[in-house]
């Protein structure tokens, strides 16, 4: 959008929000930029009417629950965390196929959403879609690329209507609107994060195992660039965290011959997600990630490497 003012979005959608909707509403709560802005939106059109759910599918960031629960009460939101853990590992089970997971981290989610908002008794559903989530998932003339999670069918399911206040934003834009809400800066200047989380950051089979290599491996990643840019050594990627390859190859330890897995570092600069350049990382700030994986994940990562690929023809997720 040219020209586009944050503080007169605000107004029109709160405006149309409060003049359309009549009942109790819920919403998928990740703490993501996106979905922050829509519950801060919506609880400034309905107030406690509105319930955030947070859904913990084990497949968060490192303290990323716990952190959230603090930015949520700070920001006067009805919150409430689900603890789903085993559940979303065990439906995860045995399966390698990418769509699959997002299929089956989808259904689930949608489950766990009909039980809450049952307890609830939501009439609506809020959801943090922006323009280029649809975009993607085949909504218009393009083929689909992957079934964003966030865009899984989830109100029709549910028998729910829907609202999407943020549905014709891009990313730049959905930040200047956060930053005028009052939202906290570590939140709208946030990278984004996939509705699957970790499962879709690790390739093959998701385990309890590899669950915990790749949130410690992203941890290391994003303090790692985060310091280096505090540094002044290099510019903020849009995004930036680390993938696990399922294949293990040969490393040594001293003299020990070790057998570890594949990390892959993925940085790229972007606008709204679309296409993206691979970030031009200073060889020291990897050397750096690179060495405290190794360390830090000793008999388990042997080996780290960097991916110089754009989108297209890559995407910026793995799978
Ligand atoms: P790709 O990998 O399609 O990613 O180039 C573009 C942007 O979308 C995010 N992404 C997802 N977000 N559910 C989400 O909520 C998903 O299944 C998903 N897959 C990719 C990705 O992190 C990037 O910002």
């Amino acid at each position: 959008m040219i020209g586009f003012k944050p503080e007169k979005f605000i107004e029109e959608a709160v405006k149309e929000i409060k003049n359309s909707v009549d009942g109790n509403v819920i919403i998928a709560w990740s703490g993501g930029v996106d979905s922050t802005t829509t519950s801060v939106l919506v609880n400034k059109a309905v107030g406690e009417r509105l319930l955030c759910i947070f859904v913990d599918t084990g497949f968060m960031r490192k303290n990323e629950p716990e952190r959230m629960k603090e930015i949520g009460k700070a920001l006067g939101l009805r919150i409430k965390m689900v603890d789903a853990k085993n559940r979303f590992l065990s439906a995860l089970k045995g399966v390698k196929d990418p769509e699959k997971k997002r299929k089956i981290c989808g259904e689930l989610f949608i489950r766990i959403f009909e039980e809450e908002a049952r307890n609830f008794e939501a009439k609506y559903l809020a959801q943090g879609t922006i323009a280029p989530d649809w975009i993607e998932s085949g909504g218009g003339i393009r083929d689909t690329i992957k079934s964003h999670h966030n865009v899984g069918g989830l109100p029709e399911k549910m028998g729910l209507k829907l609202i999407e206040p943020l549905r014709e934003l891009y990313k730049d834009e959905v930040r200047k609107v956060g930053k005028v809400l009052g939202i906290p800066k570590e939140i709208y200047t946030r990278q984004p994060f996939p509705g699957p989380g970790l499962a879709i950051r690790i390739v093959g089979e998701v385990t309890e195992e590899r669950v915990n290599i790749i949130r410690e491996a992203c941890a290391i990643t994003e303090k790692e660039i985060e310091s280096a840019v505090a540094e002044g050594k290099m510019e903020k990627p849009w995004q930036y965290f680390a993938v696990l390859l399922p294949t293990k190859s040969v490393g040594v330890h001293g003299d020990v011959r070790a057998y570890g897995y594949t990390v892959v570092i993925r940085a790229v600069d972007s606008i709204d997600g679309m296409s993206a350049a691979y970030s031009k990382i200073p060889h020291e700030v990897l050397q750096k990630i690179s060495t405290k994986i190794t360390n830090e994940l000793k008999d388990k990562v042997t080996r780290v490497v960097y991916d110089i690929t754009n989108k297209p023809p890559g995407t910026i997720e793995y799978i």
